[in-house]
């Protein structure tokens, strides 16, 4: 995955700064040689950490401070200052740390140091786990069973035939063409024979014994479970329209859907996107980037109302327009021909390729199959285990309680995806670790990010404070007098500040954010 390579400014910490620059709850960016270094004052200690975020390379002086934790301002990353370790995706990778020392009143950063070894919980009760799935959550989920101290065998069963991948750049750099495919995995190949993950390709789960504890993949193959995770995610509803089956149609799920799209780009002059979602819509001005006309399609009469409210949905298209995108709004595609889109208004949109994104749904087969309790998703409690003892399941496929939702909620976002497999693979190992922290996604439309903490709910009204035509302003959704999230653009901390309210469900501190 890409990081930034940007040459580090700020002061030489190995030269050292005057201790009263840095008070207590403050950060400064700096260097020791060639490295970007954050240095942190929390209460008497001073910490001296990486300065770019293991994600994308986020400048973490740019984020918030929470206690001993630095949060990343880009995805929302928490890293622990004391060990540098990757609390809380998006962020898997830990950040190296330095010593410090206080000499009279000079502050200085001296040698890099280990960070502090995550404590190993009591495994001996498992010697075999499987996770069915190879994306967002079960990747998450296999790194946090090593890292705290699983040693048993290790099985990922993966339907797709790539390694796990950063499925959201699928949409965004990767397939504009700005990201080259060495960014896609989420680790090397070698990754996984390191660090004993078994992992299976192109292995799809068809049936699950829950007595005698065995995954069955197709071809009959069998594998024994102490313990199961199902992170199967959700799939693209497909079209069942006249010409659905054209080859000119495509989804965008899997890194194999992104080559394919991407194979046909150099004799593509027109694209229709089907669907004014976030994927259509991030697909738009990836394809624009390339230069490439593109229409969009979609029911609603602004895109994303559903998700973000009239207001940002109408700061979305006016984007996308600047751009060069036409929207026909109020729509639906009735057919689709060898070279056209034939919208129901009649209208005939001239199309090369046809990209649908029109929605997921969870892929519970498996589980319903087996008996597992279903409800539009796999239910689970806090603690993401099913009804079904020594069963977990995380991410897109799971509904699970919010503390802050009325009931259980199923959530579509890759940083939530992740830290579910993270919390299921602690708590498959017996700890016993709520999930409760409020969902995060980000989706990137040209150079506008759009960040979203919280769960807004159907109805819930938002109201947008700061400069839209700024780009830097917040939206608060509200209902029954309390905010139930908030979505922000150019305005990181805010969002950042509000992660932290809604964690606490600390509703005054909320309100004062947004206002
Ligand atoms: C193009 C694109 C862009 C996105 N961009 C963003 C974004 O910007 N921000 C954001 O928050 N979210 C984004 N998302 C959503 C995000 O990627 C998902 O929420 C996340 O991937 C969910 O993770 P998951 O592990 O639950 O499912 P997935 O990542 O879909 O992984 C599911 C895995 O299960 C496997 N599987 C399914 N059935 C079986 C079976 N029967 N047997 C074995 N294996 C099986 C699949 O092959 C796959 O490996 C994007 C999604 C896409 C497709
Ligand atoms: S760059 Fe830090 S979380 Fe993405």
């Amino acid at each position: 995955m890409a990081t930034d390579a940007t040459k580090p400014e700020g002061p030489d910490f190995e030269q050292g700064i005057d201790a009263g620059e840095l008070k207590d709850g403050e950060m400064i960016a700096g260097r020791v040689g060639g490295e970007a270094v954050l240095l942190a004052r929390c209460g008497r200690n001073v910490f001296a950490v990486g300065g770019t975020c293991t994600h994308y390379g986020g400048q973490l002086a740019q984020g918030i401070l929470d206690g001993t934790t630095v949060r990343c301002p880009l995805h929302h990353a928490h890293f622990d200052l004391e060990s540098g370790e990757a609390l809380s995706a998006p962020a898997l990778r830990s950040l190296p740390c330095w010593n410090v020392e206080q000499k009279g009143n000079r502050l200085r950063v001296t040698t890099i140091r280990a960070g502090r070894p995550t404590a190993n919980p009591p495994t001996e009760a498992l010697r075999s786990i499987v996770i069915v799935g190879g994306g967002a959550a079960g990747h998450a989920a296999a790194e946090t069973l090593r890292s705290r101290g699983y040693r048993g065998q290790l099985t990922m069963l993966s339907a797709d035939t790539d390694a796990p991948c950063d499925r959201p750049n699928l949409s965004k750099d990767y397939l504009a063409g700005t990201a080259p495919e060495d960014w896609i995995p989420l680790r090397p190949p070698e990754f996984f024979g390191d660090n004993r993950i078994d992992l299976v390709l192109g292995a799809r789960v068809t049936s699950l014994d829950v007595a005698s504890r065995r995954a069955v993949i197709e071809g009959g193959r069998t594998y024994a479970f102490d313990a199961l995770l199902l992170a199967t995610g959700a799939e693209p509803v497909r079209l069942t329209i006249p010409g659905a089956d054209l080859p000119l149609v495509h989804y965008l799920r899997t890194l194999a859907d992104a080559r394919a799209i991407i194979a046909k780009l150099a004799a593509t002059r027109r694209v229709v996107v089907v669907g004014s979602g976030f994927i259509g819509l991030e697909v738009a001005a990836s394809l624009r980037a390339r230069d490439i006309a593109v229409d969009v399609v979609g029911p609603e009469a602004i895109p994303l109302e559903h998700a973000l409210g009239p207001d940002l949905g109408r700061f979305v298209r006016a984007t996308h327009e600047e751009h060069g995108v036409t929207f026909h709004l109020g729509q639906t595609v009735t057919t689709i021909e060898r070279d056209a889109v034939v919208l129901a208004n009649g209208k005939r949109l001239a199309a090369d390729l046809v990209v649908v994104g029109i929605g997921v749904r969870p892929r519970v087969d498996i589980a319903q199959r087996a008996g597992l309790a279903v409800d539009d998703g796999i239910l689970v409690d806090e603690y993401l285990a099913t009804n079904v003892a020594g069963i977990f399941a995380a991410g897109d496929v799971a509904r699970c309680p919010d503390p802050r939702a009325p009931r259980p909620i199923r959530v579509e976002h890759w940083v939530v995806a992740e830290r579910q497999g993270q919390i299921a693979a602690r708590n498959m190992l017996g700890e016993r670790v709520p999930c409760r922290f409020p969902p995060f996604f980000w989706s990137q439309h040209y150079d506008v990010q759009i960040s979203q903490v919280g769960h807004a709910e159907r109805g819930d009204q938002s109201e947008v404070k700061g400069t839209m035509q700024g780009r830097s302003f917040v939206v608060a959704f509200r209902g029954s007098g309390k905010i139930h999230a908030v979505a922000t653009v150019g305005r990181d901390q805010q969002c950042l500040r509000a992660e932290v309210a809604l964690e606490r469900q600390d509703d005054e501190a909320l309100a004062a954010i947004v206002t």
